[in-house]
């Protein structure tokens, strides 16, 4: 059985499979309605179950699409609803519980701990859709919209980031590692990657470039990803963070440093990081790299459920 939680405990060869697949099944769906399977609908009869502890419009909607083009089918719930999220039912019982109605499940959580204790009770795949630490189903598609806009392996590109040390930055770290992929990262000091991370990169021999300047991080850069600098349920002085990241705010100005075809990424909800000159502008990407959750989600369902061709 295997799980999707944190893409660096995933074999690269693995992330280049779910890919590949994913690039296959776009293709082969052309000509498809939206809830219309794939040939030979590969998850008939499959069950994915979506808890969320958290508010989600893209996560929701893509899952319930993916699961269902390949011909299973999904509930949502909202961990309020359960005896779980009442304190009523421990993790325990409730993991049995949905291993016994369903197939997969996937948990988006304010609580890393919770993700392990679910896998060390759960007899089904379990997938990550977004905890404090990792996104890494935003973070793999992503990397499938970066070589789908550039035809061209992600190892051969450069990649900034703009924003704030987050899930989706410390998923995109993990990326780079996997897919070997440059990446510089413009934030200001005191919101740096923390040193379990780094360690983590410098334990596989990689690097990444940590710059508190945001021209330098732009510098010569194929593609600018951002995102909020208030995450969901972020417990802090909102008013002061976002002070402190004035001068990172992306602008149209700093695609000056970056290569002239370079492309701009964000994997929404936006906030005030990014001006709408810049987030509509022809180089933004951000609907198809939407889009695009549906298409590699399919394959990394796919994958968990043995079914990766
Ligand atoms: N990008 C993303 O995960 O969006 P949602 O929070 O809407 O799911
Ligand atoms: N970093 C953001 C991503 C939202 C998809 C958050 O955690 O809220």
């Amino acid at each position: 059985m295997k799980h999707f939680i944190n893409l660096k405990d995933i074999p690269s060869k693995d992330l280049r499979k779910i890919i590949v697949d994913a690039k296959k099944r776009k293709k082969q769906r052309k000509k498809l309605n939206t809830l219309e399977p794939d040939k030979g609908s590969p998850l008939k009869g499959k069950m994915l179950v979506q808890m969320f502890e958290k508010a989600s419009s893209r996560t929701r909607i893509s899952f319930y699409l993916a699961i269902k083009q390949l011909g299973g089918g999904t509930l949502t719930l909202r961990s309020n609803e359960l005896h779980l999220g009442q304190g009523g039912e421990t993790i325990a019982d409730t993991a049995k519980i949905l291993s016994t109605y369903g197939d997969g499940f996937m948990l988006r959580t304010d609580d890393d701990k919770k993700i392990e204790d679910f896998q060390k009770h759960i007899n089904i795949p379990i997938i990550n859709g977004l905890s404090p630490s990792s996104h890494p189903t935003q973070v793999l598609s992503d990397v499938f919209t970066v070589e789908e806009i550039k035809k061209k392996p992600i190892s051969k590109l450069k990649i900034c980031w703009i924003g704030d040390s987050n899930n989706v930055l410390d998923s995109l770290i993990a990326a780079s590692v996997k897919f070997s992929f440059k990446l510089s990262i413009g934030c200001p000091k005191k919101f740096a990657p923390g040193k379990k991370v780094k360690d983590w990169v410098s334990k596989n021999k990689k690097k990444i470039f940590i710059y508190h300047d945001p021209k330098k991080a732009a510098l010569d850069a194929d593609v600018i990803f951002s995102d909020k600098v208030i995450s969901l349920n972020d417990k802090v002085d909102k008013k002061r963070k976002k002070q402190q990241f004035q001068k990172f705010k992306i602008k149209k100005e700093i695609f000056k440093y970056a290569k002239k075809n370079c492309i701009f990424l964000h994997c929404l909800p936006r906030g005030d990081e990014v001006e709408e000159s810049v987030f509509l502008a022809k180089n933004s990407h951000v609907w198809q790299q939407a889009l695009n959750r549906v298409h590699v989600q399919k394959s990394i369902l796919l994958y968990c459920f043995g079914k990766l061709r």
